[in-house]
């Protein structure tokens, strides 16, 4: 099977009431950790790549590495996907690139100048068969590419369910990544966050069968920091989106749920304990490979929390 977009994977989330994993690759380890928990778990599996990782790897090694992952699971469908791209021309690239979804995260313009940038994104990448998310509103959050605004910012800056309509009206983009209290990277919130239900609910009411994408869900484990600060590392306390929000909003028209930080803690949190553990160790493959099972663990945590274990027949 090669490659496939995520029409049809978007279609059978909807109405089976769970989202998809959009996971985030840098490397060989980190791809194949998701793809061992995806073959064992027989899920639908959306891969994306960042602006960051096509610089950090090159895009034909990512790619190279990706092909492979799809010829030896030919019963998987696989995307890969664009995550956050910030220019027509990145997006473009991509679509140039043999990505099969790209996203274009213009959500920091004004409405306008979003709707523009979109439209002429959808409009190459949908004569290439490529599919498109975009995103309306503001999340929290700062990553390496990706600023978003502060904490006490965040619910000034959710989705407005009339513009997110309009906004799909006048783009014709095929999915839409909606800011409803979420927020990236590993220090999201102080306190326990309380998603926007009802703002998923009202945009979800106002365009039945849309596939709406939830970003920033990791859910920060505090096992995972512990383990963390035990061997070595300094990261300070901060909560995540909890797992039961997540599970909820894939019940509530969220079809893709998008995860990074989690796995980045995994793979870390196990790296840190061989070499705490096991001082001598110099071969690479006695850390990233422990590193891999554990990013393989912590993906199936995960595709049981969306609710897409076992579907990946339906979404062929
Ligand atoms: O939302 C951003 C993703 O977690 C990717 O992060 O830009 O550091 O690769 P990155
Ligand atoms: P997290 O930082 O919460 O894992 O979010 C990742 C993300 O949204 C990638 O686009
Ligand atoms: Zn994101």
């Amino acid at each position: 099977m090669a490659l496939v977009d995520t029409k049809k994977m978007f279609e059978m989330a909807y109405k089976g009431g769970y989202a998809i994993g959009a996971f985030n690759v840098n490397n060989m380890e980190i791809t194949q950790g998701i793809i061992n928990a995806i073959g064992k778990e027989k899920a639908p599996l959306i891969l994306q790549i960042s602006r960051g990782a096509r610089e950090y790897a090159s895009i034909s090694y990512l790619k190279a590495i990706i092909d492979v992952a799809v010829k030896e699971n030919p019963d998987i469908p696989i995307v890969m996907h664009l995550d956050h791209g910030d220019t027509f021309d990145i997006c473009k690239q991509c679509v140039d690139d043999g990505f099969s979804s790209v996203m274009v995260d213009a959500s920091k313009h004004p409405f306008e100048e979003n709707v523009k940038i979109t439209s002429q994104v959808v409009e190459y990448a949908h004569d290439h068969g490529v599919v498109v998310e975009a995103e309306l509103g503001r999340l929290g959050g700062i990553e390496e590419d990706v600023v978003g605004v502060s904490a006490d910012e965040i619910k000034s800056h959710l989705t407005d369910p009339d513009q997110a309509v309009d906004f799909v009206e006048k783009t014709g983009v095929d999915s839409l990544a909606v800011a409803v209290g979420t927020s990236h990277g590993a220090y999201k919130f102080k306190t326990e966050p309380k998603l926007a239900f009802d703002v998923i609910e009202q945009i979800s009411e106002k365009m039945p069968d849309y596939p709406l994408v939830m970003h920033g869900s990791s859910s920060v484990l505090k096992e995972f920091k512990d383990l963390i600060n035990k061997y070595g590392g300094d990261m300070p306390d901060a909560m995540g989106v909890p797992e039961e929000a997540i599970s909820k909003a894939a019940k509530m028209g969220i079809c893709k749920v998008n995860i990074d930080t989690d796995l980045r803690m995994a793979l870390t949190a196990k790296i840190r304990q061989v070499f705490a553990e096991q001082p001598a160790v110099f071969d690479p493959r006695k850390y990233l490979g422990p590193g891999r099972e554990a990013i393989k663990e912590m993906v199936k945590r995960k595709l049981h929390v969306l609710g897409c274990a076992g579907k990946a027949a339906e979404c062929k």
